[in-house]
């Protein structure tokens, strides 16, 4: 016996290395987010979002059809409405662009897991998710909005509502007025853990949700916690979410951790537009090999415990996916 271990037995080809490979990369582990935008006849890249689109509703029968083509089995809709007010009318509007957007992807693709993003956000005219009064966000009065938003989503057809806004009690709210109204099928993906990060910053302009004034700091979760991470999951359990999520993905890693040792749920990690544009311009630029450095961030991402990931890179997966395999 040699007095030391040779580790590199098991590195020495590809093949071996994908024999002893712990965590592999599926395109049912993936769930991609578009955005649906007012008007006819519009297929417009986001200027901030690099090879991400704005469709207009008829354009959603390609766009998702290429989706679906690939096997990816969930998309998260995300809407920018007409006109903008004080009290989000256009996010629980039945004739509201995301309801519009629902109903017609379900009508081409019953099979197709369609998740809805809800939050006010990009229907509030001061751009925060929730309702306002003298610069407070105010938090009961916004979760009932939030719960007409989600039953207007279930109305319209949706698979699963995804609360992104970070009030508090909006999960147990949302599950009450869905159970109400015979949707009590309808699985609630919450945006548990959901910091407020610097990294969201692409996706204010692609969804033009920029608060217009002051931050998200009184709602979303402070970068330097951890335990509030698993207090936030406790909660969203108790009130009846179905699928936890921690957001952003590669910059809390250590909590995906955590809290997929601390609770048996199924944990989602969104990958989030600043996450994604750091890898697609830096790649843009020749610094990083942008295949390489996608699968490595989203291999770490699974690794560190996500059964479902939220991200831009779905399409890129999935087609490296089928290249690959
Ligand atoms: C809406 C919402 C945001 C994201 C998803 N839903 C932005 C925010 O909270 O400011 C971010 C997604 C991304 O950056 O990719 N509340």
């Amino acid at each position: 016996m040699e007095d030391f271990r040779r580790s590199r037995r098991l590195r020495s080809n590809a093949a071996i290395r994908s024999l002893v490979r712990e965590t592999n990369l599926n395109i049912s582990d993936f769930i991609y987010p578009m955005f649906v935008v007012p008007g006819e006849n519009i297929k417009r890249e986001i200027p901030n979002l690099p090879d991400q689109y704005h469709y207009s509703v008829d354009q959603l029968k390609e766009a998702v059809g290429e989706v679906v083509d690939l096997g990816i089995q969930g998309i998260i809709l995300f809407g920018l409405p007409e006109e903008k007010d004080e009290i989000a009318s256009g996010a629980y509007a039945m004739e509201g662009i995301v309801q519009r957007a629902v109903r017609e992807v379900k009508s081409h693709y019953p099979e197709l897991m369609v998740i809805t993003d809800v939050c006010l956000c990009q229907y509030t005219s001061h751009g925060h998710c929730g309702l306002v009064e003298d610069g407070t966000v105010l938090n009961d009065e916004s979760i009932e909005k939030l719960g007409a938003t989600a039953l207007s989503h279930a109305m319209a057809g949706a698979d699963m509502v995804a609360p992104s806004d970070m009030m508090d009690g909006r999960v147990a709210k949302i599950r009450e007025i869905l159970d109400k109204n015979k949707f009590n099928h309808i699985p609630i993906m919450s945006y548990s853990v959901k910091y407020a990060s610097a990294f969201y910053g692409p996706f204010r302009s692609a969804a033009n949700c920029a608060p217009k004034f002051g931050d998200r700091k009184t709602y979303q979760m402070d970068p330097g916690n951890r335990m509030e991470a698993l207090r936030q999951v406790e909660i969203d359990i108790a009130e009846g979410a179905d699928i936890i999520m921690v957001k952003p993905a590669l910059v809390y890693l250590d909590v995906i951790r955590e809290i997929k040792d601390s609770f048996s749920m199924p944990l989602a990690a969104y990958h989030v537009s600043g996450e994604y544009a750091m890898i697609k311009l830096a790649a843009k630029h020749g610094l990083l090999k942008e295949e390489d450095s996608m699968i490595e961030a989203l291999t770490a991402i699974k690794r560190a415990g996500a059964d479902m990931i939220l991200t831009y890179f779905a399409k890129d997966m999935a087609k490296w996916i089928r290249r690959n395999q």
